[in-house]
């Protein structure tokens, strides 16, 4: 006869993930909630995906819109809310971890871009400067290639022998595919990934079948505007918002990819948060 135990966990950790915000392009509603759902819980690990900054003055996308050229204050709209709630969420957390996205990367490429001029002034304008630059238990971590000593990921969960799913990284985003989830679980191979970047709410899980140990890639959407300025060609986008939890638990975790939808969503604990 099958005989269930039920046992209380040891540790229990939480870890809160906010996808793209894209400042001052982000849905005002979208992000108050999930603000909200960062002060009711008071994880103890908080981490950004990236393209929290949309740094448009700083992209070398040609304008198609007169809008677009409309004066657009970098330090005012972008530095100073983005500063703005790096210190609302630190009130709540005990660390947070910050992912450079693509967007923060166009400072770096401007200032390539811009010769020895450029080069000389990125130590000022870059988010290391702006965002980082004096916050205790917070930390920046650059766009790159997760390989060799580049390290373009926050090893959310390390992998263990026992484990139910494997070891779980987050990055920005390797991919902005129709099916990202998929295009990400191909490349990453042997971890769990949560990925930004695609803006998209998507999951996929496979099993290795030599561990037995599932892959799990996913990506909880966005917290930018669902039909931004820059998508240009008119056609609907098929971007939502959310956020992601992750429960550590002793020796695995589970994930939970909260959907806001029109300024409401559900906890995990039952409790709802709505815009009124
Ligand atoms: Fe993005
Ligand atoms: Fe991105």
């Amino acid at each position: 006869m099958i005989q269930i135990q039920i046992s209380k966990p040891e540790s229990r950790e939480l870890w809160m993930w906010f996808p793209d915000i894209h400042f001052p392009e982000h849905d005002e509603e979208a992000l108050e909630v999930a603000k909200a759902a960062h002060r009711l819980l008071k994880p103890e690990y908080t981490g950004f995906l990236g393209d929290v900054l949309d740094c448009e003055v700083f992209s070398a996308h040609r304008r198609k819109l007169i809008q677009e050229y409309q004066a657009r204050d970098y330090a005012e709209l972008e530095i100073k809310p983005c500063n703005k709630l790096m210190d609302q969420v630190a009130k709540n957390t005990r660390f947070t971890y910050y992912l450079e996205g693509n967007h923060e990367q166009r400072i770096e490429r401007w200032a390539t871009n811009n010769g020895k001029v450029g080069v000389s002034i990125y130590p000022l304008i870059s988010p290391y400067q702006t965002i980082a630059k004096g916050r205790k238990n917070f930390k920046m971590i650059p766009f790159e290639i997760p390989s060799g000593n580049r390290r373009g990921y926050v090893q959310v969960v390390k992998p263990t022998k026992k484990m139910l799913t494997g070891g779980l990284v987050a990055v920005h985003g390797w991919s902005f595919a129709k099916h990202a989830a998929y295009v990400h679980l191909e490349k990453s191979r042997s971890q769990s990934v949560l990925f930004g970047h695609c803006h998209r709410a998507q999951t996929i899980v496979t099993r290795d079948p030599w561990s037995g140990h599932l892959i799990k890639s996913f990506c909880p959407g966005t917290l930018s505007k669902l039909q931004p300025l820059y998508a240009h060609g008119g056609a609907p986008t098929d971007w939502s918002h959310g956020f992601t939890l992750i429960e550590v638990v002793d020796d695995s975790w589970n994930e939970y990819n909260i959907s806001i939808v029109k300024g409401r969503c559900i906890l995990p604990n039952g409790k709802e948060v709505k815009i009124i």
